[in-house]
């Protein structure tokens, strides 16, 4: 990809989008801009058939500590409502690639709740996530309450968010909100080798998956059961399912090409 960005590093290799958030000075802290580029990446990604997987990382010793706190300090209600820039967070939230994040250090504030967009995580062992809005007189608002407690629960989340105390990768973990914790030294390789391992499936099924399981978050267990239903059925008009059950038959590897 050709494209450069002022915030963030793109590049792609082997069926995997790299986004790399690129203010190291700050933690990474997310203005305005960077979100906009970030959004910007995943959609380029997300239309680019030589990309399967996309692959989130900051750059430095934090993943991000949060929004730029200096640039919305002096911003008013109506600032937020006329920039409307929740939408750009609306979009990165409905991306159809997977999508997979590696933590090191902080993932705080806005920083956790881009985390919480994507679709699997991995984290470094020193890895610290959280929210401390709170301690700045505001709240999380690109997620954070919703998310967060879609996965932990009610009791568990008011706890973090009440506190904005610093949660530990380990127990992120035990909390489901961290698929695997391991050594900083391999966070990258061991988060890459999941994304080339995810590349090497078939494009539409990790689509429609992903989907499904977005929907059981908000959907009635019936409804959400209709809705991947229907997924089902339309994965067999796909040439991959041909591909797939033949390559089973025949006793050889399948070649998914996405379509
Ligand atoms: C702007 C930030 C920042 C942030 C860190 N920095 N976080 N700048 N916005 N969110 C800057 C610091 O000012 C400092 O700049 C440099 O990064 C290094 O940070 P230090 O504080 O010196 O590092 P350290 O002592 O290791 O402490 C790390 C930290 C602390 C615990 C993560 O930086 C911190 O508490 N940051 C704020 C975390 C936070 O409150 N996040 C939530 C933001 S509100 P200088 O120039 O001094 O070197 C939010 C709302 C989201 O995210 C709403 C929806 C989008």
């Amino acid at each position: 990809m050709s494209k450069t960005y002022e915030f963030i590093n793109v590049h792609e290799q082997d069926g995997v989008g790299f986004v790399e958030l690129n203010r190291p000075k700050v933690l990474n802290a997310i203005n305005r801009v960077m979100v906009s580029e970030i959004l910007n990446a995943f959609e380029v990604f997300d239309q680019n058939d030589e990309v399967r997987v996309i692959m989130l990382t900051g750059k430095g010793r934090a993943f991000a500590a949060g929004a730029d706190i200096d640039e919305m300090a002096g911003d008013g209600a109506i600032d937020f409502e006329l920039l409307n820039q929740f939408a750009d967070w609306d979009r990165i939230a409905v991306v159809k690639k997977p999508i997979i994040g590696a933590i090191q250090g902080f993932a705080l504030g806005g920083g956790l709740e881009l985390a919480l967009c994507c679709d699997l995580l991995f984290a470094a062992d020193d890895a610290e996530i959280g929210f401390p809005e709170v301690n700045l007189g505001v709240m999380p608002g690109a997620g954070g309450t919703q998310r967060l407690t879609k996965l932990i629960g009610k009791t568990k989340a008011m706890e973090w968010l009440f506190t904005g105390e610093r949660m530990k990768a380990e127990e992120a973990c035990q909390l489901g909100i961290i698929n695997r914790v391991v050594s900083r030294e391999v966070l990258m390789e061991e988060t890459e080798r999941m994304a080339r391992k995810l590349a090497e499936k078939p494009p539409l099924s990790l689509r429609l998956i992903k989907e499904s399981v977005l929907k059981a978050m908000d959907y009635p267990l019936y409804e959400g059961m209709q809705y991947e239903r229907k997924n089902f059925y339309l994965l067999f008009a796909s040439e991959d399912q041909k591909e797939g059950m033949n390559a089973f038959i025949e006793k050889r590897k399948p070649n998914f090409k996405g379509k």
